[in-house]
């Protein structure tokens, strides 16, 4: 096993040094002597007395595992070791939290509070006399150039990070398995669905993003949220799924695609898998993001030849808009304590942004990939009515083959994506390792 896939427990010590001293540096650049990361609060629905599903502050997440996490607080002040202020409420209508335990907390000077109040009054002590306090907390307002430093500096994850991404991956893929079985049994979305969280030990609330279950005409739709809780007439001809896990917080992002049966929708399917390989095969440090997107939809336009589906040159097919038809999303993203990790469109520390293409408006990411970067790798080929609809009404349309797409919009498309660390000489994959374990690939 790659070393720096070990337990995560071990690699914890560094990786708060590495990061307090990100955020040390990006304070000092924005002149704060002291910064306050609150977890925050559980919000409501409108109206109503029952909590939203809470996440911590990414931020928070950032510098401890600490869970649940609901209503605590980090200071740091330079040259002081970190405080946790830890709310562990009185509470007969709740389980309050255990005191925080774990090798992790030796990091950190840890005080307990029984009450939000209390929590505050210290708060406000440890800052006292601070010049220019800082805030990152969702009551306050966004310091948006300390933001900026730190949102471009966490897309290099340290080895702890690596080692929860990856342990993520493992969760993910035992849920990858057990669907992939669901759907060969015969089973309905919202099944399938159940076997994904039995099988990846977690509740809808654990995951990283609602779990996409797509059977046929659903995996033409991105972000599919429902589950059927029936089979469709006919039963399911294809099955796209997209669904994570977490491990202390760090996402797992993972799409696989299958048909029941052999023939030209699963000749795609295999096709975008090699192309999806190849795309990661060739990834490494000092590579521009937005070139390796461009890669991708080369490698649709070339799919959609051999497939019979378009006529043409690759090229001609990208510059023309055909394979933004077939590919409307972005090649990938950053992603950590968010499945999105954001700064994918940041061109510095001082928060410069470098927008996507005209081309490729959806395209999350636009940095040039440097050392521990991860990144979702995550080519599509959709069969999406509406935009096929656009294609069919534009100039473009006698390059498409129409009855051959007619045959593939019952399938809806494919995703394959990997969750990929970009080194010095290549790239080290951390999810086909998990699914190859799983008997998948
Ligand atoms: N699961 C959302 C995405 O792939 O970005
Ligand atoms: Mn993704
Ligand atoms: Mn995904």
């Amino acid at each position: 096993m790659n070393p720096r896939h070990a337990d995560a427990d071990a690699l914890f010590a560094d990786h708060l040094d590495i990061q307090l001293s990100r955020y040390f540096e990006a304070m000092e650049s924005c002149h704060h002597d002291a910064l306050v990361i609150a977890a925050g609060a559980a919000a409501m629905h409108f109206l109503d007395d029952m909590p939203v599903s809470f996440k911590p502050n990414p931020h928070f997440r950032l510098l401890t595992p600490l869970d649940p996490a609901e209503g605590s607080s980090i200071v740091l002040r330079p040259g002081r070791q970190p405080v946790l202020l830890h709310l562990r409420p009185r509470d007969f209508w709740h389980l309050p939290p255990e005191p925080a335990a774990g090798s992790w907390t030796a990091g950190f000077e840890i005080r307990e509070f029984s009450s939000p109040e209390a929590l505050q009054q210290a708060r406000d002590d440890l800052i006292r006399g601070a010049n220019a306090a800082a805030f990152i907390d969702p009551a306050a307002p966004v310091p948006v150039s300390l933001l900026a430093h730190l949102d471009y500096g966490r897309a290099r994850k340290t080895p702890y990070e690596i080692a929860c991404l990856a342990q993520a991956n493992r969760r993910a893929a035992k849920g990858h398995r057990a669907a992939r079985d669901a759907f060969r049994a015969g089973a309905p979305e919202f099944a399938i669905h159940m076997a994904y969280l039995a099988a990846s030990s977690q509740e809808d609330a654990d995951l990283p993003y609602g779990n996409i279950i797509a059977l046929n005409e659903h995996a033409a739709v991105l972000h599919y949220q429902h589950r059927q809780r029936e089979l469709p007439p006919g039963g399911g001809r294809s099955f796209l799924i997209d669904a994570g896990a977490t491990e202390r917080g760090y996402a797992a992002d993972v799409t696989r695609t299958y048909s029941a049966e052999p023939g030209p929708f699963a000749d795609l399917i295999s096709a975008l898998d090699t192309a999806q390989r190849d795309l990661v095969a060739g990834m490494v440090a000092g590579m521009d993001f937005v070139e390796l997107h461009r890669a991708a939809h080369l490698a649709v336009g070339r799919i959609l030849i051999d497939a019979g589906i378009a006529k043409g040159d690759a090229d001609s097919l990208l510059e023309s808009g055909v394979t933004g038809t077939f590919l409307p999303h972005g090649l990938g993203h950053l992603i950590g304590v968010q499945t999105h990790d954001v700064g994918g469109r940041l061109a510095d520390a001082e928060g410069s942004l470098r927008p996507p293409p005209e081309s490729f408006p959806a395209l999350r990411l636009t940095r040039t990939l440097t050392e521990d970067v991860v990144v979702t790798i995550e080519p599509g080929l959709y069969f999406i009515p509406m935009l096929l609809e656009e294609l069919r009404r534009s100039g473009e349309a006698g390059r498409i083959d129409w009855s051959t797409v007619n045959a593939l919009i019952p399938f809806g498309g494919i995703r394959i994506e990997d969750n990929v660390q970009v080194t010095a000489s290549g790239s080290v994959n951390l999810t086909r390792p998990a699914l190859a374990a799983e008997g998948l690939a």
